[in-house]
């Protein structure tokens, strides 16, 4: 079984929209899922209660580890509960305080595998485009922005469940994140 956090120490990067598109990305492709959400604010259980999502959201670590492929945990944006999975996905936005933000952040959880998104990444700005390229060079994975993992996420659904335009593109940048995580480093 690989467990997996999302994580970052701050909030609305993306941790649980990746989250629930990465938990879709690995079900489609034949894996058992499931995944944990540790936020208090439960987002990812009110996603999971529109009945919409292919596998299982639970309200938090579950006692007994079950048996699947893939352990999803979303945290919450907080440096009291450390992430204790092996990979950890951190989210992050194209943004100067983010970039500077970063090596506190990754200190923090220091031995582990680190894998650093860039989400919602407007490709329209080049301030935002210049910090994306850095970053990327230096390994991390790219998500743009897109309206639907909003509409997405909307409709208890993820972009796996799409088949309007540009939900492909979606998809793609998703599954390289997947196998981004198989592959080993
Ligand atoms: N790639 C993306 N493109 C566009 N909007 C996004 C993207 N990722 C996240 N969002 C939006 O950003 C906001 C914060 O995302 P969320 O997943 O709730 O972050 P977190 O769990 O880190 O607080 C939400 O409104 C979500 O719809
Ligand atoms: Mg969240």
């Amino acid at each position: 079984m690989r467990r997996i956090a999302f994580w970052s120490p701050k909030g609305g990067v993306g941790k649980t929209t990746l989250a629930l598109n990465f938990a879709a990305a690995a079900y489609y492709a034949g894996n058992k899922v499931i995944v944990c959400d540790l936020d208090p604010q439960q987002s990812a259980v009110d996603v999971f209660s529109e009945n919409q999502l292919p596998f299982t959201v639970i309200a938090n670590m579950p006692q007994v580890m079950p048996n699947v492929d893939f352990l999803i945990c979303d945290y919450a944006p907080s440096v009291e509960r450390l992430p204790l999975e092996e990979t950890i996905i951190m989210p992050m936005r194209a943004s100067m305080l983010d970039l500077k933000a970063i090596g506190r952040s990754t200190r923090l959880v220091r031995g582990k595998r680190i894998i650093k998104c860039v989400n919602a990444v407007d490709t329209r700005r080049q301030d935002e485009r210049i910090i994306a390229m850095k970053l990327y060079a230096e390994g991390a994975q790219l998500i743009k922005g897109r309206s639907i993992y909003v509409r997405s996420m909307g409709k208890g659904q993820t972009v796996f469940q799409q088949n309007v335009y540009g939900a492909r593109d979606a998809q793609n940048e998703i599954n390289r994140l997947l196998q981004r995580v198989l592959q080993p480093e």
